[in-house]
């Protein structure tokens, strides 16, 4: 459903104002679909780590490093870990504890706030319990209607559809987690992630965090020794990517969110006490 809500930029930004730079950056998504099955160009894969390794870092170390994922195996072995993992948080109750402070339920809740997720997209089972969904009455209906064995099937079936995987970690020597180095190497990474997500978009492609196995620590362990990930590196993330398909379905449960805050919800004027006008 596009509601009024549904935009992230004025009108004027969203049309031909600015250049290219500026409109990609409004157009940018994250995809929650499926991609096309054919592998993603060599030329492609290696302009996203460049445009990643492009970013700003602290003393220009650079502290990202990024494995290129297209083997069936491995991938598969990815699809498996985020699939399980997504059917034990819904399961266990663990993402809608964790998680449903970021849901909103209707238009005027979404407009007061504009952030988080507006569920207007539930599977279809479970659309008469919009409100229920995060209650502990709602998650044993939906343990009962095997919500979260088809959800964690949806998911693996995602990720194992993807023709790339794109892990990224950092160097222990500079990410150390307290330290001021460990902030900014955060930052940078954050940085360089962001220029692969905006090219993604100019190479007809889509890109998802693979987030299920981090949210439990075994999984996450398990990721990384199926990446062979070495001691002096920390596996920060994984994300899925490919070619977009024609006319994009959206999934079971659409967690992206096109809502942005007005400017006067997020910028001041001069000090903290004076919100800037919208
Ligand atoms: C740190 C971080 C974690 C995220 N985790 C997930 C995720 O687990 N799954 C997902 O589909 N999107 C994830 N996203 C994407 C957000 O849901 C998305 O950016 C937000 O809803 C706005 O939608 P948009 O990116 O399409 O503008 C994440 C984004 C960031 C920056």
């Amino acid at each position: 459903m596009t509601t009024d809500l549904d935009r992230s930029a004025p009108p004027a930004e969203s049309e031909r104002a600015y250049g290219d730079l500026v409109r990609g950056i409004f157009a940018r998504r994250t995809t929650n679909g499926p991609f096309r099955p054919d592998p993603v160009r060599v030329e492609h894969q290696h302009l996203l780590v460049r445009v990643a390794g492009a970013a700003p870092s602290h003393f220009n170390s650079q502290p990202w490093r990024f494995v290129l994922v297209e083997d069936r195996d491995t991938i598969d072995r990815v699809a498996h870990l985020s699939g399980d993992s997504m059917r034990q948080l819904i399961e266990r109750g663990v993402f809608f504890e964790r998680y449903r402070k970021y849901f909103r339920f209707t238009e005027a809740e979404m407009d007061a706030r504009r952030d988080g997720i507006f569920i207007d997209h539930l599977p279809g089972p479970l659309r008469p319990f919009t409100r229920q969904v995060f209650s502990d009455a709602g998650l044993s209906v939906m343990r009962r209607l095997g919500v979260p064995a088809r959800l964690g099937r949806d998911n693996e079936k995602l990720v194992a559809g993807s023709p790339l995987l794109l892990a990224v970690l950092l160097d222990r020597e500079e990410y150390r987690p307290g330290e001021l180095s460990g902030f900014y190497s955060l930052f940078g990474m954050g940085a360089a992630m962001e220029n692969v997500w905006l090219t993604v978009g100019e190479l007809g492609m889509g890109i998802q965090f693979v987030s299920t196995p981090m949210e439990i620590p075994e999984a996450w362990a398990e990721l990384a020794r199926v990446l062979r990930v070495p001691d002096h590196l920390e596996l920060m993330a994984v994300y899925r990517l490919g070619y977009l398909p024609e006319g994009q379905a959206r999934p079971s449960i659409d967690w992206s969110s096109r809502h942005r805050k007005r400017l006067s919800q997020y910028v001041y004027r001069e000090t903290c006490e004076t919100p800037e006008r919208d």
